[in-house]
């Protein structure tokens, strides 16, 4: 066991209790619990719709069949992120095609390579808020709208980030979250598709639920008496008391997220000028981040390896977010060159970071990166 761990989850009694009561209801798949979380959700994230799923995943596939990717589409999105943003491309019969990111400390799309990408064929465009940064996300939007193009936003780590009074996944013709339990609103599984536009909202309450065009709630209270299926969908629902468990987190996520932006500062004032390592470059006046990674970046060419074991050593767990996605077998493509991704994603290193991080740990951190800063 690691004295500091990568992430930590803490859940309330109240939020037990919570999930008990959701138990004791005897309605346990989707329902009144469910809708109360989408509604508090889209209040949150100022998304006029917001359809609850079983993961971020699930979010993020039901996100590109709604926003129109098909077969043989090509979809344009950063190769840094976790290999679900291109798996929901694939689920939907398209191809992801692998953009640069802006910088090696700026590991986010970048609009020009999106642009690129787009002159290529691309006929929809994907984006991440990595680590919750928001990153080039409102000239990614202006891109997408100029060239007629959806914008599919994974925010999966981006819960509670904002551009000025924008939140992140709102920016777009589609947003998914990620409920994962690593995740700033983490119950386990779970995931929530964000929209604007209605008639997508409604195809994805519809897609979450086998195609049916009424849900069991709705059948059991007597709104509707039966139900067509007009198209294949899936079984995405997100049950009862994991949707009690994330109303009850989400409205701790803004005290959460402070919490993380004090072990994040107190992090970066200690490591800014510690030779070897970079941090990402700070966040414009109105983002408002997530602080859901805090990341650094080795020198080029140091022993990342001896570096996070130097850390091991003094009780550091670390993480690296991510190997690049073209990186791995299934998405291999010789073709590709993408040199800014594959430096940031050998020299990145991810630091605990989680809310009730106490101060003797994030001191621990802080001095474990310095006495590893040089053997790294
Ligand atoms: C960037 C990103 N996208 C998508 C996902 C998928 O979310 P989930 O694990 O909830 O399916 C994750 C995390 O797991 C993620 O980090």
């Amino acid at each position: 066991m690691f004295e500091v761990p990568l992430f930590d989850v803490r859940i309330g009694e109240e939020e037990v209790e919570a999930v008990a009561d959701a138990y004791r209801s005897g309605w346990l798949s989707s329902g009144p619990a469910t809708e109360e979380l989408e509604s508090r959700f889209a209040a949150y994230t100022g998304a006029p719709h917001a359809v609850a799923v079983s993961s971020g995943t699930a979010a993020l596939h039901l996100a590109m069949l709604v926003a129109g990717v098909a077969e043989g589409d090509r979809v344009a999105m950063p190769s840094m992120s976790f290999v679900a943003t291109a798996n929901a491309a694939t689920y939907a019969g398209a191809r992801p095609r692998f953009a640069e990111i802006a910088g090696v400390t700026r590991p986010w799309l970048s609009t020009e390579a999106a642009a690129e990408a787009l002159d290529l064929g691309c006929s929809a465009l994907a984006t991440v808020s990595y680590g919750g940064r928001m990153g080039e996300t409102a000239a990614l939007a202006d891109l997408a709208a100029a060239r007629g193009v959806p914008l599919i936003e994974d925010a999966a780590h981006a819960g509670g980030s904002r551009l000025g009074d924008v939140h992140a996944g709102t920016f777009g013709t589609v947003g998914a979250f990620s409920f994962f339990a690593n995740k700033n609103l983490g119950i386990g599984e779970g995931g929530m598709v964000v929209t604007a536009d209605a008639a997508l909202a409604d195809r994805a309450r519809s897609l979450r639920t086998h195609g049916m065009t009424t849900t069991s709630w709705e059948r059991h209270r007597q709104r509707v008496s039966a139900y067509e299926i007009g198209e294949l969908g899936f079984n995405y629902r997100i049950d009862e008391p994991r949707a009690r468990l994330a109303t009850m987190r989400l409205q701790k996520l803004d005290e959460e997220n402070q919490a993380r932006a004090r072990i994040a500062s107190e992090y970066a004032s200690a490591l800014q000028d510690l030779e070897g390592i970079e941090l990402l470059e700070p966040p414009a006046a109105d983002e408002r981040q997530s602080h859901h990674l805090f990341v650094v970046v080795l020198a080029a060419g140091a022993n990342r390896d001896g570096f996070r074991r130097a850390l091991a050593e003094r009780g550091v767990e670390t993480g690296v977010h991510y190997r690049a996605i073209h990186d791995f077998e299934l998405y291999e493509d010789s073709e590709l060159e993408l040199p800014v991704t594959e430096d940031y994603a050998v020299r990145t290193v991810s630091l605990p970071l989680f809310p009730h991080m106490e101060q003797w740990q994030c001191e621990l951190v802080i001095e474990a990166v310095h006495g590893a800063a040089g053997t790294g």
